[in-house]
């Protein structure tokens, strides 16, 4: 499904940036390098000195031609969850994340999406949470069944896809199957900063192991040529499809 995607649009970069602004010149420094962008919590709950806010900031970037990954990170009753997907398919995303806890809440968004081109995502277990976290909330499975549990799950429901870190990338894909999409953060290059990741690889093993998408971050927003870094990332996925 994603093989026959140009490698630059399978490159996703995390505006991961505290204002509107910041993202904006961002967006203006990377160019044509970079062809879509996922916007966080951070950036949504954000405003710009001209009055933009995070929301206003994905139209401005589809208006400019661009894809947008709105990682919202949904959960909440049906009927709620339902309404605010009707919100952001209107808005012209092409993916937005839901946390994938059960089929209810997830069939609550495949109703929402309708017949837009959205492509809703499960959040299947957060990277940062440990076994004692999920025993905490009374749950026995270790969070890579627990990754495998919920995929299922979303693939039940109508999902696209699942946020998958890369380790768990080639048990999901031989579980879902070649067109359900795996979108892949924690990435780095031989070497970099790993930053908080626990969990990193390079963007050549996360596509050979099956991610459609890779998500990156500070390695590009952070770097001292925020465009050649994002080229080099293209690169490595071109190889890494040839
Ligand atoms: O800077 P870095 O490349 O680590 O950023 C990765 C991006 O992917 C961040 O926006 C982070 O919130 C997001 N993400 C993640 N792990 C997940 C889900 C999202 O790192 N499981």
């Amino acid at each position: 499904m994603t093989g026959n995607l140009n490698p630059r649009d399978r490159l996703i970069v995390a505006l991961d940036v505290p204002t509107v602004d910041d993202a904006r010149d961002l967006v203006r420094t990377l160019g044509d390098e970079v062809t879509f962008y996922k916007v966080g919590l951070e950036l949504i709950l954000s405003g710009s000195i001209d009055g933009a806010t995070g929301l206003g900031l994905v139209s401005e970037l589809i208006d400019k031609g661009k894809q947008v990954f709105l990682d919202a990170k949904l959960l909440d009753i049906s009927n709620t969850v339902e309404r605010s997907v009707e919100r952001v398919a209107e808005l012209g995303a092409t993916f937005l994340t839901i946390h994938g806890t059960d089929l209810k809440t997830m069939k609550a968004a495949v109703a929402g999406r309708g017949q837009s081109g959205l492509k809703l995502l499960a959040v299947t277990v957060l990277t940062n949470l440990t076994q004692e976290d999920l025993a905490e909330q009374g749950i026995s499975k270790t969070p890579a069944e627990m990754v495998l549990h919920r995929a299922g799950l979303a693939k039940e429901a109508g999902f696209d896809g699942v946020i998958s870190s890369g380790q768990e990338a080639a048990a999901i894909r031989a579980a879902t199957g070649e067109n359900f999409l795996i979108v892949t953060p924690g990435i780095r290059l031989p070497g970099s900063d790993a930053g908080d990741q626990q969990r990193i690889m390079t963007p050549e093993r996360a596509i050979a192991s099956g991610a459609s998408y890779i998500v990156v971050g500070r390695p590009i927003n952070q770097a001292s040529d925020p465009k050649s870094a994002a080229a080099t990332f293209v690169e490595r996925i071109a190889d890494a499809t040839a």
